[in-house]
């Protein structure tokens, strides 16, 4: 089979050099791609927008299977361009079409659909700039800290948490009267805060069967001991120690089998993968959030720990046989360190060239945003790698990361050192 990969980040990667172990694979394709993965397929320089390119490279390169990394092209439509093309509508697309994608494109959205099927999530209230005196006197009603949501996609900066009531009425007004986050804003979702210790849980559906991927634990601040801005993902480690089986099996039961069902109920057919972003409180699963894609740098370490071949299963959501594809993962933990480029998440300097990749060992080093000239590898992105190893324990795998994180040069690296830290004193 001939597959391509949208997308250029740490998880597309990791979805190349799973597929390219795979038996049935001929040739793999990724766009745009990124150092990294040039060594695992053929990189090609379209933007994971660009459908009409798309289209030419899925024709010119006889692609039998799409596999959408990140979100926006989902939301766009590109589920929805290929079944509406009479040449592309047999290719099978993993990831939701237009409609499923709301579960990500739309806090609103996303929120009802909870509601409507019984899904533990905070409770809310939607508010438009028609609406904001409702929306303020919502707020009064809350305990501080105060959730604001923008309702669509606003580059993962949509999603306030303020700690006084005059602050969140302020940033209400901004988001809303002033669009702060531009149209995204033109709704805000108000939540309730939840307390607890947040994990994802990830699935992959052809609509109808379902197989519950590994659960993983992201870091998102740029800073140690969860301090600083907001990030894409610093780290992750999976498995969760706290999400044991008890707790996957009330996920299950409460969130993954009714969002199944709602979806279908709906008449959404979605095939792809569902992010659900959870919050265990006091070992009860409330959902934050879906997303309709991987998480990155979520991927990096779930991805390694499917035994199985995963193209076979991607196979399984195109032609709805998920059921009966065989899916197995590996009881070792795996660790993810993610290198960055200083001053991110903020203003950053790129093109700085890398050295010691062929030094690193024990580790599997995912490219996140790296560049090629000619044989040098440059920085391209916040975030530039992502060292993923195995071990018995966290602390063994990890130790491996921050190893070959050490190796790994180029002007202004940075990464935390406390990866997993936090889940070793809780598995103690
Ligand atoms: P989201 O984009 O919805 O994932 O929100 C970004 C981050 O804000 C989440 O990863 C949580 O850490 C936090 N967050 C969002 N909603 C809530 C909530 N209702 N209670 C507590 N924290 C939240
Ligand atoms: N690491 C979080 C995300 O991919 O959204």
């Amino acid at each position: 089979m001939n597959v391509l990969i949208l997308g250029s980040g740490g998880r597309e990667h990791a979805f190349a050099w799973k597929l390219s172990q795979s038996k049935n694979l001929q040739n793999l394709y990724i766009a745009p791609g990124n150092a990294g993965t040039a060594n695992c397929g053929t990189n090609v320089n379209i933007s994971v927008t660009d459908f009409d390119s798309i289209k030419n490279l899925v024709w010119e390169k006889d692609i039998n299977l799409v596999l959408v990394g990140p979100e926006d092209p989902l939301v766009k439509g590109i589920h929805d361009f290929f079944l509406n093309d009479e040449v592309l509508k047999d290719i099978p697309v993993i990831g939701p079409k237009k409609d499923g994608a709301q579960l990500e494109g739309s806090k609103d959205f996303s929120k009802q659909f909870m509601f409507k099927y019984n899904v533990p999530t905070a409770k809310y209230g939607t508010f438009t700039k028609e609406t904001l005196n409702e929306g303020l006197n919502f707020l009064e009603t809350l305990q501080p800290p105060f959730v604001l949501k923008a309702d669509g996609l606003a580059a993962g900066k949509g999603v306030l948490i303020l700690h006084n009531l005059a602050e969140a009425k302020n940033e209400l007004k901004q988001m809303l009267v002033d669009a702060k986050f531009g149209n995204a804003s033109s709704k805000v979702v108000i939540e309730e805060f939840l307390h607890g210790i947040e994990l994802s849980v990830f699935v992959l559906t052809d609509g109808k069967s379902y197989k519950i991927l590994p659960a993983a634990k992201d870091y998102k601040r740029i800073g140690e001991g969860d301090t600083g801005l907001n990030t894409g993902g610093m780290g992750a480690v999976s498995p969760v120690p706290f999400a044991n089986q008890e707790f996957i099996n009330k996920v299950e039961e409460r969130v993954i089998k009714p969002t199944i069902a709602g979806l279908n109920k709906e008449g959404i057919d979605y095939r792809g993968f569902i992010f659900i972003g959870l919050m265990n409180c006091n070992g009860e699963p409330y959902v934050i959030e879906y997303n309709c894609r991987m998480g990155d740098p979520e991927t990096e370490v779930v991805i390694p720990r499917i035994s199985t071949d995963f193209l076979d299963l991607l196979v399984g959501v195109g032609n709805q046989t998920l059921h009966e594809k065989s899916y197995g993962t590996t009881e070792q933990t795996a660790t993810t360190v993610v290198m960055v480029s200083g001053g991110y998440p903020e203003d950053f300097s790129k093109g700085f060239e890398v050295k010691g990749l062929s030094e690193t060992n024990g580790s599997q080093v995912f490219h996140s945003g790296t560049k090629l000239e000619g044989d040098k590898v440059l920085t391209y992105g916040g975030r530039v790698f992502a060292i993923t190893s195995f071990g018995n324990s966290i602390e063994e795998a990890v130790t491996k990361s921050f190893k070959n994180a050490e190796i790994i040069s180029y002007t202004n690296k940075y990464y935390r050192k406390d990866i997993g830290k936090d889940l070793m004193a809780l598995s103690k």
